[in-house]
């Protein structure tokens, strides 16, 4: 018996990996965390697997239904919405099935800040203007933030911003950062990436709060940067006729011949 933990996607229901459908469609109970997980994700179930859904349930309580799965010997496929690796609470679920020695597995999905940077179209990285992406939030009821690790440490640092659970703080995030990036920096804002019901403003930090308007849904991110619709930049040296690599070799002397073990590679 194993908990199979699956990153469910942002929310389309086709953005789930190959093996995160046939996980679930292996296991005969799924307990997923809350709206955010679709229902056409819940679909690769089978007909009769027992499907809970853990947002009114406390920590102890998802760890009794594992438990009393593991006792039958059935294979649980436990779903959050997004990546596993941020914000998924999955750290302190493993931790108790460590202690309880129940097996589990971790197959990854697709992030919020990757479906929103795929509706707008965008590389957060271009050369020249921006070479990191920081994935941070503010701090929330649950949650704080450690020491340093501020909107304004961050923003001093000049890098692509995609600021999560933080959209009901909009005001306070674009007071934060407008002097650090400056009033004529681009943000975008991307409502429940995938899903049906998507919605993109594209402003600047100064002409945001126009844009935007009354906005009630919360499953939002603030993207925040210059490459953010950005047309100039460098194209990157990877691709450069004379950049001499090891699958394009180029010149009289190439670094990496055609017939050197090492092309071969
Ligand atoms: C608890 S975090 C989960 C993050 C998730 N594990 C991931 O990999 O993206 C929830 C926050 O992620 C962002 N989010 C999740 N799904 C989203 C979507 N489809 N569109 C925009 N933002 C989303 C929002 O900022 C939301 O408040």
């Amino acid at each position: 018996m194993t908990v199979h933990f699956i990153g469910a996607g942002p929310g389309a229901a086709d953005l789930l990996t190959l093996r995160g459908r046939d996980l679930i469609a292996s296991c005969p109970v799924c307990l997923y965390a809350g709206s955010l997980v679709p229902a056409g994700v819940l679909a690769h179930c089978p007909p009769d697997a027992r499907i809970v859904n853990t947002a009114p349930l406390s920590l102890d309580e998802i760890i009794a239904e594992i438990a009393a799965a593991h006792a039958e010997g059935k294979d649980i496929a436990r779903l959050h919405s997004g990546d596993l690796s941020i914000w998924s609470a999955m750290g302190e679920q493993l931790r108790r099935l460590r202690a309880l020695q129940i097996p589990y597995s971790v197959t990854p999905g697709v992030p919020a800040f990757s479906a929103a940077a795929a509706a707008l179209e965008a590389e957060l990285t271009l050369p020249g203007l921006a070479q990191s992406v920081v994935l941070t939030r503010t701090p929330g009821r649950a949650s704080a933030m450690p020491d340093g690790e501020t909107l304004a440490a961050f923003a001093a640092t000049g890098a692509v911003l995609a600021i999560h659970l933080s959209i009901h703080l909009l005001d306070k995030v674009m007071a934060e950062l407008t002097p650090h990036y400056g009033a004529d920096c681009p943000v975008a804002i991307v409502w429940r990436a995938s899903w049906p019901d998507q919605r993109i403003v594209r402003a600047t930090l100064a002409t945001l709060d126009t844009a935007v308007g009354p906005e009630l849904e919360r499953t939002a991110l603030i993207l925040v940067g210059k490459t953010l619709g950005a047309d100039e930049f460098a194209d990157s040296r990877l691709y450069a006729a004379d950049y001499d690599r090891r699958y394009r070799p180029v010149g009289a002397a190439p670094r990496f011949p055609e017939s050197s073990p090492e092309s071969s590679q």
